[in-house]
């Protein structure tokens, strides 16, 4: 198969991570005989330093015309917060999904069974969860209208949501329970918020073309609760902008790290993978960053392809550093590997013919 996939590796850790990436992928080309094309664009803090703008022109237009955007991180302290969105790297993200008509975040939560101790949540309580979370990233509080008063004393984040936006990411999420355990929870605040019960309408009505999937409604502030004393309950969580945005860095916490989770975002016609943790800028060119969320985006991107045994071997290489303890120290504090050791290990296990030699 050919691709061509936009590499915007960003700031902080998002290129050193986002290159172990690209070992892998090149390393599944090899083996599997693909052609993979990796062109490179800034974003964020690095593309305002060198264009002004957080999502230039021409990182824009080459993501427009590629098969897959693979992305790393961004955001840089010295422009937290700034509401000048011209300064803000997180505008060229938001400004990217926009752009690219994505839609839905997908987030997918399972444990290792090596990694279980690192969770601060106890092990018989995580062992054998597994869920993904389905967040809308389009619309909602993020993207209506916002308002400040010319004293900088009122404001307000409109929150709307449109029947036609739900609708295409509600079938998303009723596939994908098909797929799985056939049980799908949408999250919302529907005792308070109008856009809310609008949600529980409409994916009522989406459920009846999905006889097999048991659909469950569950107000927010339960699902943060549930999410943490009994996770194993959840198969496809369905919610809304911000709702997902909180509970999807809450339920990372069951897989003990930040840097081993990857996600997708989907449009009409684009296709986004990145991992979920931000740019940890303190930890840029020290080579110490964990790669495998990276790692694990770009196993979601030959997944999406179609490539199901090319996305299983890079699953299978990052078990295996597991296994082997070939991690970083956030996993590890007594290893003595670093982001590029890990990376190594993995395209090189990929690349490996002999899998006995690492046994
Ligand atoms: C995420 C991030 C983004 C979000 C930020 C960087 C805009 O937190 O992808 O979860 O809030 O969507
Ligand atoms: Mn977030």
């Amino acid at each position: 198969m050919n691709l061509k996939i936009a590499v915007l590796s960003g700031d902080g850790i998002g290129p050193e991570v986002i290159l172990q990436a690209k070992k892998a992928l090149n390393a599944i080309a090899i083996i599997y005989d693909h052609e993979f094309v990796f062109e490179d664009a800034f974003i964020g803090a690095i593309a305002i330093e060198k264009t002004g703008n957080p999502l230039p022109e021409q990182t824009l237009n080459l993501c427009l015309n590629t098969d897959a955007v693979l992305f790393g991180t961004i955001g840089d302290a010295i422009y937290d917060n700034n509401s000048n969105s011209k300064l803000n790297p997180i505008y060229g993200l938001l400004k990217l999904r926009q752009a690219l008509g994505l839609y839905a975040n997908i987030r997918p939560i399972k444990p290792y069974k090596d990694l279980l101790d690192l969770s601060p949540i106890k092990r018989k309580i995580i062992e054998d969860t597994d869920f993904v979370i389905f967040r809308e990233i389009s619309g909602g509080s993020y993207f209506c209208e916002k308002k400040i008063n010319d004293q900088g004393t009122v404001a307000s984040d409109l929150c709307e949501y449109t029947e036609e936006e739900i609708i295409r990411i509600a079938h998303l999420a009723f596939r994908a329970a098909q797929k799985r355990r056939n049980k799908l929870t949408l999250v919302d605040k529907a005792s308070i918020l109008e856009t809310s019960r609008l949600w529980r309408k409409t994916v009522t009505q989406i459920a009846k073309e999905y006889p097999e999937v048991t659909l469950e409604f569950l107000l927010v502030d339960n699902a943060a609760m549930q999410i943490i004393i009994n996770p194993k309950q959840f198969d496809v969580i369905l919610t809304e902008n911000l709702f997902g945005d909180i509970l999807s860095d809450e339920a990372s916490v069951i897989t003990g790290a930040l840097g081993l989770l990857p996600s997708a975002s989907l449009g009409n016609s684009s296709v986004l993978f990145e991992p979920i943790h931000g740019s940890f800028p303190e930890a840029r060119r020290k080579n110490i960053a964990n790669p495998i969320a990276s790692v694990l985006a770009s196993a979601m991107l030959l997944e999406h392809f179609g490539l199901h045994q090319e996305s299983q071997k890079v699953y299978e290489a990052v078990h295996k550093a597991i296994e082997l303890n070939v991690v970083t120290a956030d996993l590890n504090p007594y290893s003595k590997f670093g982001t590029n050791e890990v990376g190594d290990f993995i395209s090189n296990y990929i690349l490996s013919k002999d899998d006995l030699y690492f046994k």
